[in-house]
């Protein structure tokens, strides 16, 4: 799950806006940089985090960053909003204009939160095929019965996108307290599965994306780097 490449030359006539056969010459001359190496090859793939420098002058240098937010309640899952404050507001560094979401939780929604500026690697967790479970910890009005469990499982018809839901596991925690695991994320889900039984809900907390979990020592509205070990075991 890397950043998706490209060829050199194709970056470079773009960028410099030259023709793609005029990128040669520069190459040759050992005018442009890739990662601190001078590159000859016109096929020479890039990526989106390659450094690439044209006689000193920096073209793209870009670091990847993968964060997990805790997010509170009541903040808005997007980048920007005219009305509510967003996660963005939250974090405190200068690369955050950068960073998309991954897998929005609702505004009435806490927990675990992804951000990252890497579009490959947001697209790849969140691709369906790849069957990445997230878990929530769900508070409801009225008590669960052992017909929610069979519920989840089999899935339920939703017309408005005419899909069947994918098999879910539903665990009942306590009267009124469910874990709930899912593959996907259909528009409020879990709300919406719930609503079929009346039931509605009152909390929905994410505690784990894969082998993510929400780190219990970040406060609500605090974030951090994705450790090298959380980066190789989500990627796995
Ligand atoms: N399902 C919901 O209904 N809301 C969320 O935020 C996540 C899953």
């Amino acid at each position: 799950m890397s950043s998706g490449s490209h060829r050199l030359d194709r970056f470079l006539s773009r960028s410099l806006s030259i023709n793609r056969r005029d990128v040669k010459p520069l190459l040759a001359q050992g005018r442009i940089l890739v990662d601190q190496q001078p590159v000859i090859g016109v096929e020479q793939l890039v990526d989106a985090f390659s450094q690439i420098v044209f006689d000193g002058r920096v073209l793209q240098s870009r670091l990847p960053v993968y964060l997990m937010l805790h997010k509170p309640v009541g903040i808005l899952s997007a980048t920007s909003d005219p009305q509510h404050p967003t996660v963005i507001d939250l974090l405190h560094r200068e690369d955050k204009t950068d960073l998309h979401i991954v897998g929005r939780l609702d505004r009435g929604s806490s927990g675990l939160l992804l951000l990252t500026n890497d579009g490959r690697w947001s697209r790849a967790l969140m691709a369906p095929e790849h069957n990445v479970a997230k878990v929530y910890l769900v508070t409801v009005a009225n008590p669960l019965t052992p017909d929610y469990v069979q519920a989840f499982a089999k899935g339920m018809y939703f017309g408005y996108e005419d899909i069947t839901t994918r098999p879910a596991t539903l665990e009942i925690l306590a009267a009124r307290l469910a874990r709930v695991t899912l593959v996907e994320g259909r528009y409020h889900q879990i709300k919406r599965m719930f609503g079929r039984f009346r039931n509605p809900v009152l909390g929905l907390h994410r505690i784990a994306i894969g082998t993510l979990s929400l780190d219990a020592a970040r406060a609500t509205g605090q974030s951090r780097d994705l450790t090298p070990t959380e980066l190789r075991g989500i990627q796995g």
